[in-house]
């Protein structure tokens, strides 16, 4: 259980950068999301595993996964959410800053493959960020950072994952991957980021990934808690610093590793609370679990994935205030607050139809699928691309370098 301890004293809730007396207003100024054009019906993996369907579909809360061919990586689904963002804005990036689990190099940034995939200009900087789940958190800390410093700036954050589990594992049902893509600038046409966040810190073994492994090691049921003792410790934390209270806020976003975490958090505020505030916040957390039940785990995307899903499919309106809880295991929690600006709707995408059109893979080609991921091998090797439409493609290793083309 965590202790926590801190100053009473309130802070203002709404206290923004200050440019020569002008106040800032920075925040997500685009929100884009990709994944791969293949999943798994989760059904289909609970036969194969002899478990009861329901399990997998309420007890987990996932009823699709994601299905990562060896073609696609941190690196290809990173380009391919940002190449949806328009030209012209892309052209004015500053920085690109890539938040992965999944890094292909212990050594390069994941974002400087990303930048040359986009052609984005060689006077842009580019850096790649790593705290399990939590890093494009971090990332968009340091973008408000730098916007506030270069106003005129704008930085390009991408969280990018593939969710590795194994086989045959207790946490196979919770893979998934994709990549969302974030503009930070001022003036945002999405979420007005406000200023008082609480990041909290613990050195915890709930989740982790030596450098021998590609697939993740966990205590499953102990890193569930831990999330819920981080959320409610950056929470109570955040309402100490401001005087705030669940009515201050349309909703709570939450990092989703699989949809029923969400459920498992709110209900360690909401208790068997019924009245409208709660009823509002539950409203909230279904329509922010959409795009997570039908792809799986982001790692670093998922927070932002739900906010695009509730964004796209709740009732919010512009000025409303929502909290988020980013968790990355090892372990990191942060609460921040953002207001929805007029129009936001203008600056998401909508990847509904792109999540129908997707091919439906059986189990033993996910299996296959899984079990040809480059990983740690470091021979050469040319992948079949045949079967791919992707636009950025990972098309095998030549002398310990990674292949990767951007088709048409
Ligand atoms: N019908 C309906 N529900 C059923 C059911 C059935 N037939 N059978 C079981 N269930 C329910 C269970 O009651 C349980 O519900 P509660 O959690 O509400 O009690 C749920 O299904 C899961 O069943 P188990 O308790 O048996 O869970 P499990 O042993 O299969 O493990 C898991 C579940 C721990 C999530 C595992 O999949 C795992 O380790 N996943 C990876 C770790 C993870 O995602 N942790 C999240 C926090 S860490 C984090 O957020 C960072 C990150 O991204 C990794």
């Amino acid at each position: 259980m965590i202790i926590l301890q801190g100053t009473s004293e309130p802070l203002k809730l709404n206290h923004h950068a200050e440019d020569g007396g002008i106040i800032l207003k920075i925040g997500i100024d685009r929100l884009t999301f990709a994944t791969t054009e293949l999943y798994l019906d989760l059904r289909d993996l609970a036969a194969a595993r002899h478990v009861d369907p329901d399990k997998y579909l309420i007890g987990i809360g996932q009823s699709q996964q994601a299905v990562i061919p060896p073609t696609q990586d941190a690196v290809t689904l990173a380009a391919q959410a940002a190449a949806k963002i328009p030209a012209a804005e892309l052209a004015q990036v500053s920085t690109v800053i890539v938040a992965t689990e999944s890094g292909v190099d212990n050594s390069k940034a994941a974002a400087l493959y990303v930048k040359q995939l986009l052609g984005l200009s060689d006077f842009v900087r580019t850096i790649e960020l790593k705290e399990a789940c939590y890093s494009a958190t971090a990332g968009l800390q340091f973008a408000k950072g730098l916007v506030a410093l270069h106003p005129t700036e704008k930085i390009l954050v991408i969280a990018s994952d593939i969710a590795r589990y194994g086989l045959q594992t207790g946490g196979e049902v919770t893979q998934g991957g994709g990549a969302v893509a974030m503009v930070v600038a001022k003036d945002p046409r999405v979420l007005e980021l406000e200023s008082t966040s609480v990041a909290f810190s613990q050195d915890v073994m709930d989740f982790w990934r030596p450098l021998y492994r590609s697939e993740a090691l966990v205590d499953g049921k102990y890193s569930t808690q831990v999330y819920i003792d981080f959320f409610q410790a950056c929470w109570q934390r955040y309402q100490q610093l401001t005087g705030a209270t669940l009515d201050d806020f349309a909703g709570f976003l939450f990092h989703l590793p699989f949809t029923k975490m969400g459920k498992k958090a709110l209900a360690s505020e909401l208790g068997d609370r019924d009245d409208q505030v709660a009823q509002r916040f539950w409203a909230v957390l279904q329509a922010s679990q959409v795009y997570s039940r039908r792809v799986g785990n982001l790692y670093t995307g998922s927070l932002y994935l739900s906010l695009l899903s509730a964004l796209n499919h709740g009732q919010l309106q512009a000025g409303n205030r929502l909290g988020l809880f980013s968790y990355g295991s090892g372990a990191e929690g942060e609460f921040l607050t953002g207001r929805l600006v007029d129009g936001f709707a203008a600056a998401l995408e909508r990847p509904d139809a792109m999540l129908d059109q997707r091919r439906q893979v059986s189990v033993a080609e996910y299996e296959t699928l899984f079990n040809q991921h480059l990983g740690l091998q470091s021979q050469d090797c040319t992948f079949d691309l045949s079967d791919s439409q992707a636009p950025f493609v990972l098309a095998g290793q030549q002398n310990h370098q990674r292949q990767y083309q951007r088709r048409g």
